[in-house]
């Protein structure tokens, strides 16, 4: 049975994303003395912008970025110099930034076909995990957002991914966004040995309420539960001011 989810509410943005980053950098250090590399996915959207800015800023003398290899949970179909590119994101804010090999880093080819670029990344996932067929990787850390209306990655509320039971990797639509987007199935979050949820800001308070409060809504940020690994959400307490564990 996976672990119940564990919250932690942080005073300010500013101590939030602190503690994120000491998360990182330990999660980081333990894999590679275990097994001597880091493998991380990484979240889009707003929210971990600060984080990645930190880690290539004042904590970055404490991360193996030798060691530590980069891939993503989700991404829009744009090119990699799109303002709504995730990668362009993470780019600016921390591999232009940090002593990041770049053949450490996986971006998910988003300019190409969006079928092609998922079946693309699926195969690098097995390639690089040296997966057996019906396998899922096994991340030490997947960073994940939550939208308003409790998506994650790309599973969105009512969208055909979140049936995907084989699969590593899927094109979504997103009929709100009328678009599609490329993203790790539950298959992928659920096998992860850690997987680390950061929220934001007062925007995010009604759906952390839901989330937390309300554990028949079956949203897909509530869908993720590690089977064998640790579930953390970390939050500051304006995000997490309406929930009955932060109050
Ligand atoms: C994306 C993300 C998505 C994000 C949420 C929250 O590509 O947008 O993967 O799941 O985490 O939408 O976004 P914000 O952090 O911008 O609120």
């Amino acid at each position: 049975m996976p672990d119940p989810a564990e919250l932690r509410v942080l005073d300010t943005a500013v101590e939030l994303f602190r503690a994120a980053a000491r998360e990182f950098v330990n999660r980081a250090s333990q894999a590679v003395k275990d097994k001597g590399r880091f493998c991380v996915a990484l979240s889009g959207g707003s929210t971990p912008k600060r984080l990645y800015s930190l880690l290539a800023g004042s904590e970055a003398k404490a991360v193996p970025w030798d060691r530590t290899y980069f891939f993503f949970g989700d991404e829009r179909h744009v090119p990699p110099d799109d303002p709504e590119s995730n990668y362009r994101m993470v780019n600016e804010a921390m591999f232009s930034k940090a002593p990041v090999p770049p053949g450490n880093v996986f971006r998910i080819h988003a300019e190409k076909d969006a079928t092609l670029a998922a079946q693309e990344y699926e195969e690098t996932l097995r390639k690089f995990f040296d997966l057996a067929p019906d396998q899922a990787p096994r991340f030490d850390l997947i960073l994940l957002g939550v939208g308003p209306d409790g998506h994650t990655a790309s599973l969105f509320p009512g969208s055909a991914a979140l049936d995907e039971a084989k699969r590593l990797v899927v094109v979504n639509w997103v009929e709100k966004f009328k678009t599609d987007r490329i993203t790790f199935t539950f298959p992928v979050l659920n096998n992860a040995a850690f997987v680390l949820f950061l929220a934001s800001g007062a925007d995010k308070a009604g759906i952390l309420h839901e989330v937390f409060d309300n554990p028949a809504a079956g949203l897909p940020s509530q869908r993720v539960r590690p089977e064998h690994g640790k579930l953390v959400w970390m939050a500051d307490r304006e995000a997490a001011g309406r929930t009955r564990r932060a109050s």
